[in-house]
């Protein structure tokens, strides 16, 4: 039996629209970003460059501390809250190292402040950038939150980057390592990418 003209003209009329979509599916699906880059699918275990580094804080006490200092008080507590240091700030200059050890050769430094800003508790802000300059790594990445200090760990925003950091954005994620006093300080900063160019 021979099909008629009007249905032979319908069946390629209707490969034809199904080309014509299937290349639309094709041109829109990649002219969209990598699904990774897609609201929503960030997975948390599948940073695409990561950093554990070790922050060393090392407050300056008038010259008396048994090391170089590498941070200082430039606003003291007020009187407001509860003894939890509300409103001191403090500028630094920190190294920042690959093991644990206080002594080892700096990677990176962490410039930036942090202070106080939590009256029922020690609670603390964070902004600063760590620059890296060495031939492993030259460029810049951007960290800023809330250090929410009694907790285990810490999730603070990477806002951005240079150099061989150029656009990053991710998490950095505060652990309390060692803590003596008021002279020093040490955390751990796992320092998770999720985009990377
Ligand atoms: C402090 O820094 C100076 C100059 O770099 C160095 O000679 C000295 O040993 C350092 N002192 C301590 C206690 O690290
Ligand atoms: C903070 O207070 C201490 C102790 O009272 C004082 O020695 C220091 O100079 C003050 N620092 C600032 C930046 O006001
Ligand atoms: C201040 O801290 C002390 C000791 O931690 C606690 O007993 C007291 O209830 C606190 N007071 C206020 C007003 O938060
Ligand atoms: C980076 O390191 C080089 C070589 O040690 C030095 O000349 C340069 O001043 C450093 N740059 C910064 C921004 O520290």
């Amino acid at each position: 039996m021979k099909p008629s003209s009007s249905s032979s003209s319908s069946s390629s009329s209707s490969l034809l629209f199904h080309a014509v979509t299937t290349l639309l599916i094709i041109i829109i699906s990649s002219s969209l970003p990598p699904s990774s880059h897609g609201h929503g699918a960030y997975d948390p275990a599948k940073p695409c460059k990561r950093l554990v580094l070790y922050f060393h804080d090392l407050l300056f006490h008038g010259g008396d501390e048994p090391f170089n200092a590498t941070s200082a008080t430039v606003a003291n507590a007020t009187k407001l809250g509860n003894s939890t240091n509300f409103g001191k700030l403090i500028v630094f200059d920190d190294p920042m190292t690959k093991d644990a050890h206080l002594l080892s050769t700096p990677v990176a430094r962490a410039q930036g402040f942090y202070f106080y800003d939590m009256k029922s508790a020690f609670n603390a802000w964070f902004a600063y950038t760590l620059v890296f300059n060495s031939t492993e790594h030259q460029g810049t990445i951007n960290v800023m939150g809330a250090d929410t200090i009694s907790s285990p760990t810490r999730d603070l925003s990477v806002v951005g980057g240079t150099g061989d950091f150029f656009m990053a954005r991710g998490i950095a994620t505060f652990r309390t390592d060692a803590l003596l006093g008021d002279y020093y300080f040490r955390l751990e900063m796992d320092i998770k990418l999720y985009e990377c160019y």
